[in-house]
């Protein structure tokens, strides 16, 4: 097959784990002769730099464009003024925004060679398997948002979570026929204890759940307590949906599990066009630029990218079975070493290739 390719490598070790995830996606389609076009363009704070926007219009119409789209991370303390016109984050959010990607796919999945590298009891982590859907073009982070100088000088700002009918029906549907695929239950977390907005989405998850999905079980968690769950029994869980700040904060929590933020892939989805692929980690400054960085969360969104925009199935699941083979012969980015001796970025992204071959 033939596809188009756009990397967004984007600021921090964006670039150094695109770089990885570019050579396996290239090594791959030489493997299974697929032809792929790849075009890099400038996302985030390095956009700022050289066009004054976070997402120039030509990178959104090289994506718009493209078959799938690969992101490392944006931001940095260079940007993060906080009286700035604007920040590398934006484009993040507006290129989600304009391309539909309602659906944010984060699995986390404990690989039976990092259960020691969690922070958690084995017997705790051993067997995890989750997948998470985290909603992504609504809720607190696209509600009114505004802020003023008060009449004493002081001043007020605010945030607004909002949610409508369809946007909630949509993206518990894809949980549901996940569920399918998997052990057939949904979770859906919320705060409708306290919030209206939740009321709502609670409401919608049922109804959908009991009306489109009867063979899948269903249950509904409060946030806070789920964030407590999902370190004491994380094997319970199978699919959860939840609302895109909720989502945000439970799967970095959620990287402990494998042990780190450097092991969990995303897939950004939506009804049609295009899919985003990236890390759910940041642009890590703390480490940028020193080669130090966890390539494998890069790694498994190519993967995931193969899967869901591509249809390879056979393809995604080769990276996969690579990546498990580098983690069983032992090797470690720093991240995972817990102090022992451990591996750079373009180190690991070689062995996974060399598995693949
Ligand atoms: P972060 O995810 O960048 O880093 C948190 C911690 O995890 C750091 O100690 C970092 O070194 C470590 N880490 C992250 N990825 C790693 C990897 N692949 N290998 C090894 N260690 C890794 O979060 P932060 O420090 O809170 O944010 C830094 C910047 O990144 C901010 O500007 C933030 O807005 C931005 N950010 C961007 C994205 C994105 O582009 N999708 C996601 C999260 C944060
Ligand atoms: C993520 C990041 C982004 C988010 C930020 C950088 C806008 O934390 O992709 O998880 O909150 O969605
Ligand atoms: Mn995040």
């Amino acid at each position: 097959m033939h596809a188009k390719i756009v990397l967004l490598p984007g600021d921090g070790i964006g670039p150094e784990v695109v770089a990885q995830g570019e050579r396996v996606l290239r090594a791959v389609a030489q493997k299974f002769g697929h032809s792929l076009t790849f075009t890099t363009c400038p996302i985030g704070g390095c956009a700022i730099d050289e066009f004054g926007d976070p997402l120039p219009e030509q990178t959104l119409t090289a994506c718009r464009d493209a078959d799938a789209i690969l992101l490392g991370a944006v931001g940095g303390p260079k940007w993060d003024d906080p009286t700035a016109k604007t920040r590398p984050e934006v484009g993040l959010l507006k290129i989600r925004k304009e391309l539909g990607l309602f659906a944010n796919l984060r699995p986390i999945f404990v690989s039976p060679y990092l259960v020691s590298s969690s922070p958690l009891r084995p017997e705790i982590v051993a067997g995890t398997d989750i997948l998470f859907f985290r909603e992504l073009t609504g809720g607190l982070y696209f509600g009114e948002s505004g802020k003023k100088t008060n009449p004493d000088g002081s001043e007020t700002a605010y945030s607004t979570m909002i949610y409508s009918t369809h946007e909630i029906e949509r993206i518990v549907r894809l949980a549901g026929q996940a569920a399918r695929g998997r052990k057939k239950r949904v979770t859906s977390v919320d705060k409708a204890n306290v919030l209206e907005v939740s009321r709502l989405w609670r409401r919608v998850f049922e109804r959908v759940m009991k009306d489109e999905f009867p063979d899948v079980q269903y249950e509904n968690v409060l946030v806070d307590a789920m964030a407590m769950y999902l370190v004491a029994r994380p094997k319970s869980f199978d699919v959860v949906v939840t609302e895109n700040m909720f989502g945000d904060i439970l799967t970095d929590e959620g990287s402990q599990l494998p042990g780190s933020l450097g092991m969990l892939p995303s897939a950004s989805i939506g009804a049609s066009g295009p899919g985003l692929y990236e890390p759910i980690h940041g642009s890590a400054p703390d480490i940028a630029g020193k080669g130090i960085a966890n390539p494998l969360a890069t790694i498994l969104a190519v993967a995931m990218l193969l899967r869901h925009s591509l249809k390879l199935e056979s393809e995604a699941a080769a990276i996969e079975q690579a990546v498990d083979r580098v983690l069983a012969q032992g090797h470690r980015t720093a991240d995972l070493a817990a102090g022992g001796p451990s591996i750079g970025t373009t180190e690991m992204g070689g062995l996974v290739l060399a598995e693949l071959a």
